[in-house]
């Protein structure tokens, strides 16, 4: 993947950023933003569509104590991301909290990534972001708001740090590029048309959701009876936090097409909080109740049949144990957009077992 991103323009040092942020969601089990991403999200915009800039220039817009706004010129969104989450650390460790914001950014990636960077270095972290519209409003029927992650990020005295690292939406884009890819359709309930109808066929949900014939339904549900209201005032808060801090575009302004339907930027914001444990607490203490907290909910009664209870961030960590012995799967669809990048870039010296 390094290779790949060096192949299209990217620096090294940048390049090995953008494939490591990949590499961290295959080896998390995340595989909807893992390789299959690679040819999609980034090659494709960079060499076909020529949307994203492969060298990231990163410009201080305002920086004060402990904040700083930053424009990412369209350039990586890993790359500024991770500089955006490194210096709301470096805040953080002067003034006991940090946040950064960053404008004209691209996918991010895995939120997860950045709010992990927290806690290798005992903070807290908090990130969010906007992204491509595609949910609805609750009563509503158009695709308006991103799938907007809000992610925590929290050390433990674990062997893995509590994430919640997921969309506001039921189902994120990303699962559903990865329905299509294994051939199967998405369950009911989670993508609804504008009559509000469900529809299941990613194929078509894909389409739609472009065409705006689409949406994605907010956690909790279309209705307010299960709840669907709350995320989609979750969603709210992150396309608010994304925008408005760093005067940025929101909602279908970062549908990635102008009013002639050219593709252009994105154009994306993305936030990111770092809270110095040590500003409020002994760090081992912090630890052992946020342990104590998630080992008392996982030894909780359970519903019968259910073999066990997780805790955020837990999924991911069993998912490493298993894939660091026996690798991540590759499906037919990823194979060949791993063959047409390795060719079309002349990267000869890869040969797979799998050709
Ligand atoms: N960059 C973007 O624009 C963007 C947008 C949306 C999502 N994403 C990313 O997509 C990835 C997948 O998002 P998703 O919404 O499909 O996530 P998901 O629905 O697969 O949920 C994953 C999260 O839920 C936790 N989890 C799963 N089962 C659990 C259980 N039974 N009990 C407790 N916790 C449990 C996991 O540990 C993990 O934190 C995330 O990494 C997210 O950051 C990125």
């Amino acid at each position: 993947m390094r290779d790949v991103f060096q192949g299209i323009g990217v620096p090294e040092k940048d390049a090995q950023i953008c494939a490591d942020v990949l590499i961290k969601a295959d080896k998390r089990g995340i595989d909807s933003h893992g390789i299959g991403r690679l040819k999609p999200i980034y090659y494709d915009r960079i060499v076909k569509q020529k949307i994203q800039q492969p060298v990231t220039q990163i410009e201080v817009v305002r920086d004060r104590l402990a904040t700083a706004v930053l424009d990412g010129h369209h350039g990586m969104g890993m790359v500024i991301s991770t500089y955006c989450m490194n210096l709301a650390i470096e805040k953080a460790k002067k003034y006991g909290l940090g946040m950064v914001v960053a404008r004209n950014s691209t996918h991010y990636g895995i939120a997860g990534y950045y709010t992990l960077m927290a806690c290798q270095e005992n903070m807290i972290g908090l990130t969010g972001t906007n992204a491509r519209p595609s949910t609805a409003p609750t009563f509503g029927v158009e695709n308006m708001l991103g799938t907007n992650p809000l992610v925590f990020g929290m050390p433990t005295d674990e062997e893995f740090p509590f994430t919640n690292d997921y969309a506001t939406s039921i189902m994120q884009r990303g699962k559903i590029e990865q329905y299509a890819r294994e051939g199967k359709d998405c369950p009911p309930g989670l993508v609804i048309d504008r009559q509000g109808n469900t529809i299941t066929d990613p194929q078509k949900i894909l389409q739609a959701l472009v065409q705006g014939e689409a949406a994605l339904v907010p956690i909790g549900g279309i209705k307010e009876e299960t709840g669907g209201h709350k995320g989609y005032g979750y969603a709210t808060v992150v396309e608010i936090l994304s925008a408005a801090l760093q005067q940025g575009a929101f909602l279908k302004q970062l549908s990635g097409f102008d009013p002639e339907g050219n593709r252009v930027p994105y154009k994306l914001g993305h936030f990111f909080m770092a809270i110095d444990i040590a500003a409020f607490t002994e760090i081992e203490t912090f630890k052992k109740i946020t342990g104590d907290i998630l080992r008392a909910l996982r030894n909780s009664q359970k519903v019968p049949g259910a073999e066990r209870i997780y805790t955020c961030g837990q999924k991911e960590h069993l998912a490493w144990l298993e894939r660091k012995d026996t690798g991540i799967p590759i499906n037919e669809v990823l194979q060949q957009d791993i063959i047409a990048m390795r060719n079309e870039l002349g990267l000869r010296q890869y040969q797979f077992d799998f050709e």
